[in-house]
């Protein structure tokens, strides 16, 4: 295996397992994987707060949860009905997008791909609109369904509630 393959592979293990402390690891996906390590103050942190009234319709931006990206994207009435539509399609993890959104026009996800657990690229990408990992190529749909590629499972829904109209909460605050 080149050197390059071999370092590629470590760093993708590193983000699958959301490993720790591996200074001195090579390549380029380095300093991006790096950002999402948790550090201690964030793990404590089990909640995360988005502010999406400036988030335009068809727009995502990526957050960190728990040390881990979420995507939040605004969906256009485009996309919530190309979801809706394929809620009849040969769905390799079938769900309906309606069980997997509180609100039509905010999709939340978590951004690990369920196969290795890379992180898929943004909206728009693949064969189905939503998102394309490209590690493997897995193709999720615009409510984040696996469409296409070996990811066995539909990219996860993370707890989440909206406090009004504009503030996102990402996972369950403590009790
Ligand atoms: S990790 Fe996404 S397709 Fe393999």
């Amino acid at each position: 295996m080149a050197m390059e393959q071999v370092e590629n592979r470590r760093d993708f293990l590193m983000l699958a397992t959301g490993a720790v402390g591996a200074v001195g690891v090579a390549g380029a996906a380095w300093p991006f994987i790096q950002s999402w390590n948790p550090s201690a103050d964030v793990l404590a942190q089990a909640t995360t707060e988005v502010d999406v009234s400036s988030i335009a319709e068809g727009q995502m931006i990526t957050v960190p949860w728990q040390g881990k990206p979420v995507f939040v994207l605004h969906r256009s009435a485009e996309q919530i009905k190309q979801a809706q539509e394929s809620d009849g399609a040969d769905l390799p993890d079938p769900a309906k997008d309606n069980d997997r959104v509180q609100k039509p026009e905010w999709l939340v996800l978590l951004a690990i791909c369920t196969h290795l657990g890379c992180v898929p690229q943004g909206v728009g990408t693949g064969e189905f609109g939503g998102f394309l990992c490209p590690c493997h190529g897995s193709h999720y749909d615009t409510s984040g369904r696996i469409r296409k590629g070996p990811a066995p499972n539909n990219l996860e829904v993370p707890h989440y509630e909206f406090k009004g109209d504009s503030t996102l909460v990402i996972g369950k605050a403590a009790a």
